[in-house]
């Protein structure tokens, strides 16, 4: 079987999950399921991100033991992913016992490859991004405040460190990206790292001795290893490292990581170098989306803006929230989130155009076909137009969700709902009831046959609605997968009594 291994980010647990943590881990989500459908094996990882000083930082100023409260942001970053539908295999902790053998296993094969070195480190650092910075990347604000490039407030660090030789793999690390032209996508998030990479890379500071929150370093437990090292290491963590008899080692190297912008260096370059250094095949493709503002401002705790979005599947349900996500910015752009547009998508494209031509259809087959399957009788240039575009959507889908572009694999299935749409207007199957049976039969059943398909290629999408409506289609669970699409149902198959699917949204009153 094809295998398919795919991660997200592990989340810090300084704060509750928002509707960014949310996004990341739906547009995995989709891919995860749409690989299951289309015959992939799939590993499918999400978790958290436990350690360092960020969030010693945040328990400490809830008051709380550091072990005590990640254990409780952690459970709910595992209950968001369960709101969201998430169908991840494993949830990582960084602070388990199989993921601190691991960093040890990995710390220890870097010094036996003699790519780690005792030093000292002095310099910027910022808490709140977990990141070093060079003088020269720092901002100057008009009150003389010196920030990192992400607008992070920065410290002066002073202390004995470890430090990976990063500087040694600037041109393996050239070599690898032009060997793997995909490896970092979009494209304006590779050419960043190209130009970053060849403006010289300097020894990577690893260690840190200036608090204990972190896992310590091997026979120098006065150091913790840097969060940045320990983290990253999780992907290969949950794939049984240093285990290699694992039965998921063979999911290695890792097929895709999802990452937001800010976190691409992170992955694609100190990640990459790190594991070469260790003997470790890298990953094959790391892929940055962009980052969600929400009514058109920074989410953040000051302003009061930070959407859970188990609020939203409350209000509007988990589908509508997921196709919104999706289908409103491409993959990879920034995008903003307004109350407004999503009602919009949903009540226009869900509601109107995929629901009521489900509803249509359907309740036309449960009053005048006994509630069973219609037989397809002689076909016309029309119902043979719909039919073709129907049977080309698994093919298409699966190309757009290869590049991850999954606003367009979207907007193939919605040129195929509103080609249905025109269809059923015109073939006007309600007065063929009593003009032509045979003619009203074929019609509902090129209508049920493009239903079954659009919702069989749309299950990634929308789990819980594209299972009922396949349901009310008569489709057994065992033939909702691409492959059984080649399969027809059989005629005369008694259909459920239709019921909505997607309700239209009416903002309440007051
Ligand atoms: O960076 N828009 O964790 P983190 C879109 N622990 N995506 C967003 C977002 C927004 N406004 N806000 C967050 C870390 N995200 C590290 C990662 S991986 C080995 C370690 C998503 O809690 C996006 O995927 O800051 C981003 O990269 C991730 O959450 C950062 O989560
Ligand atoms: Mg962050």
């Amino acid at each position: 079987m094809k295998k398919f291994y795919l991660t997200t980010p592990i989340y810090y647990v300084n704060g509750a999950p928002h509707i960014g943590h949310a996004y990341t881990s739906i547009a995995a989500d989709v891919l995860a399921r749409w690989q299951r459908l289309d015959g992939f094996e799939v590993f499918f990882l999400t978790g958290t991100d436990e350690h360092g000083q960020k969030v010693e930082k945040a328990a400490a100023e809830a008051g709380l033991d550091t072990q005590r409260f990640t254990d409780r942001v952690a459970e709910d970053f595992r209950a968001m992913a369960a709101a969201m539908g998430v169908s991840n295999d494993d949830f990582i902790r960084t602070t388990e016992e199989r993921h601190k053998r691991a960093c040890i296993a990995l710390w220890e094969r870097l010094v036996a490859n003699d790519a780690i070195y005792l030093g000292h480190y002095e310099g910027w650092y910022a808490v709140r991004d977990e990141a070093f910075y060079g003088e020269d990347e720092l901002v100057t604000t008009p009150d003389g405040t010196r920030l990192a490039p992400t607008g992070a407030p920065v410290e002066w660090v002073r202390e004995p460190s470890y430090f990976f030789r990063l500087s040694a793999w600037q041109e393996k690390l050239l070599a690898f990206y032009e060997q793997n032209p995909d490896f970092i996508a979009p494209v304006a998030r590779r050419n960043e790292v190209l130009s970053f990479v060849r403006s010289g890379l300097t020894d990577l500071s690893v260690s840190r001795t200036s608090f204990t929150w972190g896992i310590p370093v091997p026979g120098d437990p006065a150091h913790v290893m840097y969060v940045w090292l320990d983290a990253l290491t999780n992907y290969i963590t949950a794939a049984g490292f240093p285990d290699e008899a694992d039965p998921r080692w063979r999911f290695w190297p890792a097929d895709l990581h999802i990452v937001g912008k800010e976190i691409v260096r992170f992955h694609a370059v100190y990640w990459p170098a790190m594991l070469m250094a260790a003997g470790i095949a890298p990953p094959r493709r790391i892929y940055s989306h962009g980052w969600w503002t929400v009514e058109g401002e920074k989410m953040s705790k000051s302003l009061g803006n930070v959407i859970d979005p188990r609020e939203l599947v409350g209000e509007f349900g988990l589908d509508p929230l997921r196709y919104f996500l999706l289908r409103e910015v491409p993959f990879g752009n920034d995008g903003d989130f307004s109350r407004r547009a999503l009602i919009t998508r949903l009540n226009g494209e869900l509601a109107n155009d995929l629901g009521n031509l489900a509803q249509r259809t359907l309740s036309l087959i449960a009053r005048h076909c006994e509630g069973r399957l219609p037989a397809l009788g002689e076909s016309t240039p029309a119902d043979a137009a719909l039919r073709e575009a129907a049977a080309r959507l698994p093919a298409l889908l699966r190309e757009r969700i290869a590049r991850l572009a999954f606003h367009e694999a979207l907007e193939e299935a919605w040129k195929t709902v509103r080609a249905a749409n025109a269809y059923i207007d015109h073939q006007a199957p309600w007065a063929l009831r009593k003009t032509d049976l045979v003619r009203m039969n074929t019609v509902l059943r090129v209508l049920a046959d493009t239903l079954r398909v659009i919702a069989t290629v749309l299950q990634p999408f929308m789990p819980a609605s594209m299972a009922r409506l396949l349901d009310q289609l008569g489709v057994p669970e065992d033939a909702r997968d691409l492959a059984a699409l080649a399969e027809a149902l059989p005629a005369g198959a008694p259909l459920p009594p239709p019921s909505g699917i997607f309700p239209r949204f009416v903002e309440p009153a007051g």
